[in-house]
């Protein structure tokens, strides 16, 4: 028997409540968010997850890297645990539904689905997870990677953020034990379901009320640094300069051009420059500056790339400048799960809602989960396209169906 309309209420004013007082946690005073893993708004954030999760009668718990979930224990607790949610930080200047939104929505969702239908078969869990975005420490999806036991022995020593302060030391401050990490590992996951904003243009222009992604973009980021010599900026003259920052003008030319020039979902995207010293009057010793380039095509993805590097070294050679590439990430594309997501356009369906199937071209923790259990993702819109800003922003009335069909695809697998 399938989720009658009527049976699922969602609590659209509870829902908008939390986004708005969450919303509110590591606020800027220039606009926007910024909740850094293991910062002190992350604790602020997760203590209020933490009481509405206890609020909601789940049982709660924090797992050993800080990830927060509430669990409706099932019927059959010998058939595995349903796991939904999505993550609490944030990028710097972040908006309030990155990742934040996939936590409301999730408990929301199981809400309605205890009051209409009691306890479920199989374990529900709600996950905030602690850290997706990579915004402190130069790794991402901390919080899955526990999970799934993908967290290697030296990263708690190695990775430091911007402070020097290790990933290990900044979990002990706030009360968890790097040590402990391997116990986070789970090994009773069925299914892993997130709903997220788009964080794009494409549902919003389209006037369509959910995408079911089929694929999360692969992503590849670097950092390229740049040695020019460092000179007097008054008395070397134009011809007698190394000057690395106008060799990184000509490169990140080159590379924006070569994805504009392939086309869409072709990305590429300069977001950091540093000169050194960095002085207005002293023509720069060295520049070093990021790319995050993003396909989900693994060929076209490599192609880009190719593209990109052959570009840098030929500037360098042009300008006489050394150069060199380091790399940050590297991130296949990663297919998601058919059967979950036929559940997905299904319940889409039922909910009478225009739907699209469609790439993410942003990364998301799901990417990390479909590589080892049945994972599914529903997107809501976002309006103009706009993310990763204070101007994030999707009004409750395009939030409330997404929930609805997370709620049915959750009846199915946990129910049923
Ligand atoms: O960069 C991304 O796509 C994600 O927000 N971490
Ligand atoms: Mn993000
Ligand atoms: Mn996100």
């Amino acid at each position: 028997m399938a989720v009658g309309r009527r049976q699922l209420r969602i609590d659209a004013a509870e829902l908008e409540t939390h986004i708005q007082t969450l919303g509110a946690v590591g606020a800027l005073p220039e606009g926007g968010l910024y909740r850094p893993v293991y910062s002190q708004p992350w604790v602020d954030a997760m203590a209020l997850l933490e009481r509405w999760f206890a609020q909601a009668g789940l049982e709660v718990r924090h797992d050993a890297v800080g990830s927060l979930f509430g669990r409706a224990t099932g019927r059959d607790t010998e058939d595995g645990v349903v796991l939904t949610g999505s993550h609490v930080d944030t990028v710097l200047r972040g908006g309030r539904y990155d990742g934040a939104l996939g936590i409301h929505a999730s408990l929301a969702a199981l809400r309605s689905l205890l009051d209409a239908f009691g306890r479920p078969r199989r374990s529900i869990e709600v996950v905030a997870l602690c850290e997706e975005e990579g915004s402190r420490f130069h790794c991402t999806f901390w919080g899955t990677r526990a999970m799934l036991g993908l967290i290697a022995p030296d990263e708690p020593d190695v990775l430091r953020d911007a402070d020097g302060i290790t990933i290990g030391a900044a979990m002990a401050q706030v009360g968890f034990d790097p040590a402990a990490i391997p116990s986070a590992r789970r090994s009773d996951l069925a299914a892993f379901l997130e709903l997220h904003i788009e964080q794009g243009p494409v549902l919003a222009s389209a006037g369509l009320d959910l995408g079911i992604p089929h694929t999360i973009t692969g992503q590849r980021q670097l950092a390229v640094t740049i040695h020019g010599r460092q000179d007097h900026a008054g008395t070397t003259p134009m011809d007698m300069r190394l000057d690395p920052l106008v060799a990184a003008a000509r490169m990140i030319e080159r590379i924006t051009l070569a994805a504009d020039s392939m086309g869409r979902p072709a990305v590429a995207t300069v977001g950091r420059i540093e000169a050194r010293p960095g002085a207005v009057n002293v023509v720069a010793d060295s520049v070093r500056f990021t790319i995050d380039t993003r396909h989900s095509d693994a060929l076209q993805r490599l192609a880009l790339i190719q593209q990109i590097e052959a570009a840098i070294g030929e500037v360098a050679a042009a300008a006489g400048v050394k150069v060199s590439i380091e790399r940050l990430i590297e991130l296949e594309p990663v297919p998601l799960d058919g059967e979950i997501r036929s559940l997905l356009t299904s319940a889409a369906r039922d909910e009478g809602l225009r739907y699209l199937e469609m790439p993410s071209g942003a990364g998301h923790d799901s990417q990390m989960m479909a590589q080892h259990l049945p994972t599914g993702m529903i997107f809501v819109p976002s309006r103009e396209g706009r993310s990763h800003s204070p101007e994030e922003f999707t009004p409750i009335d395009q939030v409330v169906p997404g929930v609805r069909v997370l709620a049915r695809a959750l009846y199915e697998l946990a129910y049923r």
